[in-house]
């Protein structure tokens, strides 16, 4: 305990002295913490302690798939180090196992003086402090390594090793690996072939030397037990047979359909199937896996249950701009527990797809375009889905997609090529993936595109060295719908060469493809891929079922009472409601023309104000069609009161019959209207003139978003153009209530519209829900989460755009600066934006501190005030700018959001923490760090309106 008081002392001092420097891998500390923060460390594991020899082995958990690792080392640490940091790198992780690598360092870092004894003496003091703090783990020394460029401290090294063992073996529970002997050839020098150039580190080939000494120490969960005792009992046939994911059908998601099911299921070629559910016909397909098959493996069952199940809720976009996490998890738990009711454990969501282009209708199927908000709702999702407990038979395993870049597709034309800078990537694209992969995502999902010219599927840099050895995941991923054979139109090679380069690159699971199920065998054979590699990919597929239980109860989803009672229940429907209403957007109230009073007359009008099928949205796949939602029409009927409602539908969704073929499908039909446009405009008109107000229900039909929908041009069709004006020429108000998937455009409505609530397509509940906004029942309270254009040329258009070197200076157009002749820079409606039928006021921006250094913490606090008639809701927004940095930064990046409730009168103070985290941004070389001086913070109820104080920040 002596030296660690020592050490303490040490850090006294630096305190004492102030900013004097910290001490020696503070800043690695700081950064396991950090790690810490956003996934909750796994208790009861192996925990990696040491020197640069584990930090170098940054994969270590894909050396040994399964083993619940956590790495701690940190590059160059000596005994010492560990001492002082031992509270930090240990207690956090309750280890059950702790393995040591340490003590060369300390050799190599000091005079040649030092003995081997004190090396040995410092190893017992840190023995003392670990088993002091982990009685029962069993700990581990890993022996001193032979290094070409440490070949002169060897005979030291040699006795500090012997010495330590013999130590060991006098205390319990402990263990000693000799990596020393196995890294020297036969003439005793250290073999040249399994180290880096820098003759210290190892390479891959001295790593799996190690592995082999390793592997019968480490710790062997019941799981791992498990899947390796099964693994050893699969032939090759079965392994590849579990990396097989085929379609079953009920719902159509893409062009091919898997055949030969049945068969293929009892030969053992299926690992899972998606599109089937209920319990019987779960518990029927599980039953000829179960029955007929040497090993009995379950099947895993998925579905794309991505904005609900039964109880269908808002489009994903839509209830992004709720900016409300609570209620975007429960919509995901809810989903789980209806889902898995029926039968179902595996859901292929959530989409966390950055979109800065609303031409791309998948645009729908996300949450917008900032990362940091699609991050928070990514842990929200997975959390929502997956729980507490994957067990428990009411959660479904999360799918994070589509990774990666998929949003990003040229021109916003779907499945289109990606290309960007990787900073780009960093900074804006890959955090929603990660924040999913932090939140502990069991599986992801390759995206269709390609990334620096390697389709996704079979691109190792993104789906090994940044997904899983970067970023720590060690899940499965699975391709998405014939992504593997769609390499071959990408022109990578044939189906054989697409499904090895896949299974290389990290790919487990092939989608309906069957690449893996018919070429790997040969690849095998032909020395293409390894067995390795096709037992890894069925290894994290065995993994999955067990994390499941489905190898204790295969049969736990297929319980007929809980389909008969957990799905579309009053409960789940009332949530429905609330999201759908707490989703859309009041983006213009001219005058207060809303909430409409219950009395007078209504003229209910427009192409979508007696649809039903349509207000459930694109990716609705489960939902009941036969029993549809009410329309707007009958929800208004129900909730107007002593109001009178004359209804005429207007005008088409389309003065063009095809097109309008074309968006109505997939049980989402639209009655077409064969009467001219003038006969329809014409009983619009009347009705309109008989009433004090006219809604008008225009917009998209659902399928106008969501996959392979997307437009050029992202107006409302001429039909619905031509039948607001003549509406605007009654004089009457009109509310136009907008239904759409995407940002549209909207300047040729705006000015011919006295108030717009969007709202998106809001699900089951969709319609009650809007009856309830327009009559003030509810208080609209969502913001915007992509920025509306004002034509379709200023796309891609964000908020957290750069300033360029020329930006433009006030308003109108300005020769020789960044901007358009024919448009301002400006978007409609900016990101954030959305009004409420209260109003809110902000007072100035308050700092703890304009001057901050180091890790200190900046709080910013601003009073809001609602100066309104109602009670009402506001989404507090805080943006940063750094101003002045090595590399361009966005002129303002969302950093931290509110969502607060205030009575008229009332006002709340809302402050927000910032720290040095906030302010990292990765650099073109993608090292993520902060930079010290000038930043902008900005606090508002939108991206364009916060107000800005001025801040110092140096290291
Ligand atoms: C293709 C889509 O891109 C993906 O999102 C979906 O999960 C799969 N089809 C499965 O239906």
């Amino acid at each position: 305990m002596k030296i660690r008081a020592l050490f303490l002392l040490g850090l006294l001092a630096f305190a004492i002295a102030g900013f004097a420097q910290q001490p020696p891998f503070y800043a690695d500390i700081q950064a396991f913490k950090q790690l810490d923060r956003e996934r909750k460390p796994e208790k009861n594991g192996i925990l990696l302690i040491g020197s640069s020899s584990f930090t170098y082995w940054k994969d270590v958990n894909s050396y040994f798939p399964g083993y619940p690792i956590t790495n701690r080392g940190f590059g160059g640490s000596s005994l010492p180090d560990l001492i002082r940091y031992a509270d930090d790198i240990v207690d956090p992780y309750a280890p059950e196992q702790i393995l040591i690598y340490c003590g060369e360092n300390d050799f190599a870092g000091a005079t040649d003086t030092l003995k081997a004894a004190t090396v040995v003496n410092r190893f017992k003091t840190l023995y003392g402090i670990l088993r002091a703090k982990a009685p029962q783990a069993s700990i581990v020394y890993v022996s001193m390594k032979a290094s070409p460029s440490r070949r002169k401290y060897f005979p030291k090294i040699k006795a500090a090793n012997k010495a330590i063992a013999d130590f060991l073996k006098t205390e319990k529970n402990t263990g000693f690996i000799d990596v020393f002997p196995i890294m020297l050839n036969a003439n005793g020098q250290p073999k040249p072939e399994i180290f880096r150039a820098d003759s210290l580190h190892m390479n891959e080939k001295g790593y799996a030397i190690w592995q082999k000494v390793f592997q019968p120490v480490l710790l062997q969960t019941p799981q791992v037990k498990f899947i390796n005792d099964l693994l050893g009992k699969m032939t090759i046939e079965e392994k590849i047979g579990q990396l097989n994911l085929v379609v079953g059908g009920e719902a159509t998601t893409g062009s091919v359909v898997s055949t030969g099911v049945e068969e293929k299921i009892k030969k053992g070629a299926v690992g899972g199937i998606f599109s089937v559910t209920s319990p019987d016909r779960v518990r029927k397909i599980q039953e000829i896996a179960m029955n007929n098959t040497r090993l009995k493996i379950p099947i895993i069952f998925g579905l794309d249950v991505i904005h609900g199940y039964k109880t269908i809720f808002p489009i994903p976009l839509g209830l992004s701009c709720s900016w409300d996490m609570a209620l975007i998890e429960s919509t995901a738990r809810t989903a789980a527990q209806e889902a898995s009711a029926d039968g179902l454990n595996w859901t292929f969501s959530p989409m966390v797809d950055i979109a800065r282009d609303p031409r791309w209708g998948r645009i729908a199927e996300g949450s917008g375009e900032d990362p940091f908000l699609g991050s928070a709702i990514a842990r929200a999702m997975v959390k929502g889905y997956q729980g507490d407990d994957l067990q428990a038979n009411n959660t479904l395993m999360a799918c994070v997609k589509h990774y990666a870049l998929y949003g990003a597709a040229e021109g916003g034309r779907d499945y289109n090529t990606v290309d960007m800078s990787h900073a780009r990537m960093f900074n804006d694209y890959f955090p929603p993936y990660k924040a999913a992969v932090d939140a502990g995502v069991g599986t992801v999902m390759a995206s269709f595109n390609d990334i620096d010219g390697i389709p996704a599927t079979a691109n190792k840099w993104l789906l090994t060295d940044v997904l899983r050895n970067q970023w720590g995941f060690n899940g499965l991923v699975v391709s998405d719908y014939t992504g593997v054979s769609e390499m071959i139109a990408h022109g990578i090679g044939d189906l054989q060469h697409v499904s090895a380069q896949a299974l290389k690159a990290g790919l487990d699971m092939d989608m309906v493809s069957e690449g893996f199920l018919t070429t790997l065998g040969v690849s095998l054979k032909s020395g293409k891929v390894t067995e390795a590699e096709i037992t890894e990919a069925c290894r994290r597929v065995l993994e999955m079922k067990y994390r499941l239980g489905l190898f204790q109860d295969p049969y736990k989803y297929c319980d007929p009472n809980r389909a008969k009672t957990e799905i579309f229940t009053h409960t789940n429907r009332a949530l429905a409601r609330a999201a759908a209403a707490r989703s859309s957007v009041l983006l213009k109230n001219n005058r207060s023309v809303l909430p409409l009073a219950k009395k007078g007359r209504i003229a209910l009008v427009g192409p979508l104000a007696n649809s039903r099928e349509n207000l459930v949205g694109t990716w609705a796949v489960s939902a009941d069609y036969a029993h549809p939602p009410v329309s707007l029409y009958t929800a208004l009927q129900s909730a107007a009161g002593s109001a009178g409602l004359l209804y005429a539908k207007g005008a088409n969704i389309s003065e063009d019959s095809a097109y309008e073929a074309r968006v109505s499908i997939f049980g989402k039909k639209m009655e077409r209207d064969t009467r001219s446009a003038a006969v329809m405009i014409d009983e619009a008109v009347k009705a309109a003139a008989q009433a004090d107000v006219v809604i008008a229900a225009l917009g998209e039909t659902a399928e106008m978003t969501g996959e392979s929908s997307s437009r050029s041009l992202i107006g409302i069709p001429e039909s619905q153009l031509a039948l607001l004006r003549a509406l605007k020429k009654t004089g009457k108000p009109v509310v136009v209530v907008l239904f759409t998937g995407r940002p549209l455009v909207l300047t040729e409505l705006e000015p011919n519209a006295d108030a717009i609530l969007n709202v998106w397509f809001g699900g089951s509940e969709a319609a009650p829900a809007i009856a309830d906004l327009l009559f003030g029942d509810a208080n609209p309270s969502g913001k915007l989460t992509t920025s509306f254009p004002r034509n379709e040329g200023q796309i891609p258009i964000y908020y957290a755009h750069r300033n360029t070197g020329r930006p433009l200076e006030g308003e109108g157009f300005q020769k020789f600066r960044s901007n358009y002749l024919d448009v301002s820079n400006e978007p409609l409606y900016p990101f954030g934006y959305g009004l409420s039928y209260s109003n809110f006021t902000y007072g100035e921006v308050e700092l703890s501190s304009k001057s901050l250094r180091g890790d200190q913490t900046l709080t910013a606090t601003v009073t809001v005030t609602n100066t309104g008639k109602v009670v009402g809701e506001e989404v507090v927004q805080l943006y940063l700018r750094d101003v002045v940095a090595s590399n361009t930064r966005p002129l303002k990046e969302l950093k931290g959001f509110k969502k607060i409730s205030l009575a008229p009168g009332a006002s709340q103070k809302v402050s927000f923490t910032l720290t040095t985290q906030d302010l990292k941004f990765y650099n073109n070389e993608l090292k993520y760090d902060w930079e010290a001086g000038a930043f902008v913070i900005f606090i508002g109820g939108d991206s364009k309106s916060a107000k800005g104080v001025s801040v110092q920040w140096e290291k």
